[in-house]
This record gives C-alpha cells, sequence and structure tokens, in this order.
C-alpha cells in the first residue's frame, strides 16, 4: 500500500487557510490533517466545525479531522455534518469512546481512536476492531513543531501486529515530530498514514518533501 501523506494545517497560515490547502492539495497531499484544539484537553485552541466546512469548499482530498476535545460525543454531529471524512478521538479524552465511534459511524463518516504517548497500544485493545484509523501519536498533543518521541516506534509495531489479527483493515497513522529524517523508521514500523506539519509546511518545496517522505 502506498503510504498515505496527511499534512497537518496546523502549521499552515491561518489567514491564507484556503489557499495553504490547496498548494497541499497542487503538492501531492493525499489527505488534509485538521487538529481541533479545545483548550481543555490540550492546553490549546484551534479551530471548530466552521473551519472543516469551510476547508470541504476547496478541496476534494479527504478530510482527517483529529479531535482534542473533551468528551468529544458532544460535538461529532457537528464535525461530521460540516463534511470530515475521518473523524478521530483522543481516548483519553472521553470514558465513552466505543460509544462515540459508533456514532461517528452511524453518521457515515470514517473513525478512529488516537492514544497519547503515556497511554499503552493494549487501551486500543477492544476499540479497534470498530476503527477505521488507529492513530499513535509521537508528541504530547498540543502543539506542532515537537521533537518525536522514539518510543512510538515499538508502539507502532505492538499495534500492527494486534491489528493484523484482530482488525486487519484499520490504518495505522502516526502523528507529531515527523520528518524526512525518521518517516522511513515509522514506516518500517507500521505506519500507514503519516501526519506531518512543520516538515511540509515549513519546506522550501512541499511537493518534493512530500514525494520524499512517501518513499
Ligand atoms: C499535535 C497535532 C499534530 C501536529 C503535528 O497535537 O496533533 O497533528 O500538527 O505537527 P508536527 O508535524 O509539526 O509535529
Ligand atoms: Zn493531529
Amino acid at each position: 500500500m502506498k503510504t498515505i501523506i496527511a499534512p497537518s494545517i496546523l502549521s499552515a497560515d491561518f489567514t491564507k487557510m484556503g489557499e495553504e490547502v490547496r498548494r497541499m492539495e497542487n503538492s501531492g497531499a493525499d489527505w488534509i490533517h485538521c487538529d481541533v484544539m479545545d483548550g481543555l484537553f490540550v492546553p490549546n485552541i484551534t479551530f471548530g466545525p466552521k473551519m472543516i466546512k469551510d476547508i470541504r469548499k476547496v478541496t476534494s482530498l479527504p478530510l482527517d479531522v483529529h479531535l482534542m476535545i473533551t468528551e468529544p460525543i458532544r460535538y461529532v454531529p457537528q464535525f461530521t455534518d460540516a463534511g470530515a471524512d475521518y473523524l478521530t478521538i483522543q481516548v483519553e479524552s472521553t470514558d465513552r469512546a466505543a460509544e462515540t465511534l459508533e456514532l461517528i459511524k452511524k453518521r457515515g463518516c470514517k473513525c478512529g481512536a488516537v492514544i497519547s504517548p503515556d497511554t499503552p497500544v493494549s487501551a486500543l485493545m477492544e476499540l479497534l476492531p470498530i476503527c477505521d484509523i488507529a492513530l499513535v501519536m509521537s508528541v504530547h498533543p498540543g502543539f506542532g513543531g515537537q521533537k518525536f518521541i522514539e518510543n512510538a516506534l515499538n508502539k507502532l509495531k505492538e499495534l500492527q501486529a494486534m491489528r493484523d489479527i484482530i482488525s486487519p483493515n484499520c490504518i495505522i497513522e502516526v502523528d507529531g515530530g515527523i520528518n524526512e529524517q525518521n518517516v522511513g523508521d515509522a514506516v518500517k514500523a507500521g505506519a500507514e498514514a503519516i501526519v506531518a506539519g512543520s516538515a511540509i509546511f515549513g519546506s522550501p518545496d512541499p511537493k518534493a518533501t512530500i514525494l520524499r517522505m512517501r518513499g
């Protein structure tokens, strides 16, 4: 399978979001990764469903919406209506993860569970059969431009082994601190979808960077 490259618009210039998304599409991006933060689950605030709705109008690429918000079930309808293609939730953000994932599916969207660096892969065990995506955070969620946490590679390998047995169609994604230097290690460890913010938006030639990252 071809590696999926998903630039994170957290590193975009928010005053030019439409142009930035189109620039990524023209550079060969596969998905657009949209980081939603509420200032409660994480110490940062980004944007809500209106941004997803507006981005939906300027690109035909799948929108990979990563919710870093407390009790995400409250906002599932708004994000599925806004045009998310993939909607992922942090397992630490709720006690109702399975119910939330089921609701996302019921609303016609692909769903996924995300684990932060301190959360073990075993936290995904029961959710994996429902998930279209399982995402391993390789930085603590909240900010772009952080350093890749190497232990994510062990977690990716563990997740891949579990996925192959209990949910073979689930896509393994990695997010945080990925660049041209370490992307190969992440792919080797099992990552099939790669989120990268600063490495792609900060590149003088995003097209070349995406090509090289895809390998
Ligand atoms: C972090 C976000 C990431 C972030 C990645 O909380 O979930 O998607 O934008 O940015 P880089 O690639 O710069 O680490
Ligand atoms: Zn993200």
